[in-house]
């Protein structure tokens, strides 16, 4: 289907989702999440589909925020609303079953960062910024980034960020914990094609089961999380992939996976 807002590419297992905004900074306005409630539903339902890059399009931004011309309109109860859109978007992301890689080259502010945030694994260009700057707009964070930023990066850094508003650099991210991989400008591309190729030929319903593993050990008690990965190890003795790959080992060949 085509979309107004989005571009949506394909490369053997791995689509690329790209809001497509570049004039406003690929801001986000409601039109575009529902958009990306979308396509990321559909990547959810496509078996061909294993892994799954955001990008942002043009130079300057990854998306620079929720759209303030859009929110500036707003009342109480849209705004209420206008959040819980983001927010379910963005937890469906987490919560896609597939990885999701975020490709970041400019300004991934408010909306963006927070955007940025559910992706699983975030690479950044030397020249991305990253901030949640609601707060000089009199507002806070609305798409998750309040209880993101403090489970990936703590209490000290979601205060200091959200508190202040400040921008902060790709190299003070990758400090922070926040992204994974801080890479020259020129260098971004191969390094998320290298690595979504990897994760793309990876055993699918393993990573289904880390990545839900991971999302639910955040939540839980230790004993809990061990117990959920018990019960999700045991299960992969129940795949294909799992003989496949053992049995390609012992075989000193390569594994093929099926997703089965
Ligand atoms: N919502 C709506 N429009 C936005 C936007 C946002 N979050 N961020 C940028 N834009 C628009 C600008 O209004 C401008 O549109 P115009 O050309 O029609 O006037 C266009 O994108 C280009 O942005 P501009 O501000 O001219 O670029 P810049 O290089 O001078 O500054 C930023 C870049 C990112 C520093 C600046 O755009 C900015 O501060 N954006 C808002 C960031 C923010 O507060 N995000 C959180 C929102 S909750």
């Amino acid at each position: 289907m085509a979309y107004r807002n989005l571009e949506i590419g394909h490369r053997g297992a791995v689509r690329t989702i790209t809001v497509n905004r570049p004039d406003k900074l690929n801001a986000l306005n409601r039109e575009t999440l529902n958009e990306l409630t979308l396509a990321f539903a559909q990547a959810a339902q496509d078996d061909a589909v294993r892994v799954v890059v955001l990008a942002g399009a043009g130079d300057k931004a990854f998306v620079a925020g929720a759209d303030i011309s859009q929110m500036n309109g707003y009342t109480a109860i849209e705004a209420q609303s206008f959040s819980r859109t983001g927010q379910r978007l963005m937890s469906s992301i987490e919560r896609l079953g597939k990885p999701v890689l975020a490709r970041i080259q400019g300004f991934a502010l408010g909306g963006g960062m927070e955007l940025a945030m559910c992706c699983h694994l975030r690479i950044a260009s030397e020249k991305a910024r990253f901030g949640q700057p609601e707060i000089n707009l009199g507002l806070i964070p609305g798409f998750g980034g309040t209880q993101r930023l403090l489970r990936l990066a703590g209490r000290s850094a979601a205060l200091e960020l959200c508190l202040s508003g400040a921008t902060i650099t790709a190299q003070r991210a990758y400090e922070l914990g926040i992204v994974n991989r801080v890479v020259a400008p020129e260098a971004l591309d191969e390094t998320v094609n290298a690595l979504a190729d990897q994760l793309a030929a990876a055993a699918p319903l393993a990573a289904a089961s880390i990545l839900d593993c991971v999302l639910q050990g955040g939540e839980t008690s230790l004993d809990q999380g061990l117990e959920f990965e018990t019960q999700a190890f045991a299960l992969m003795f129940a795949t294909e992939d799992m003989k496949e790959g053992t049995s390609a080992f012992l075989e000193k060949r390569k594994a093929t996976f099926k997703g089965s």
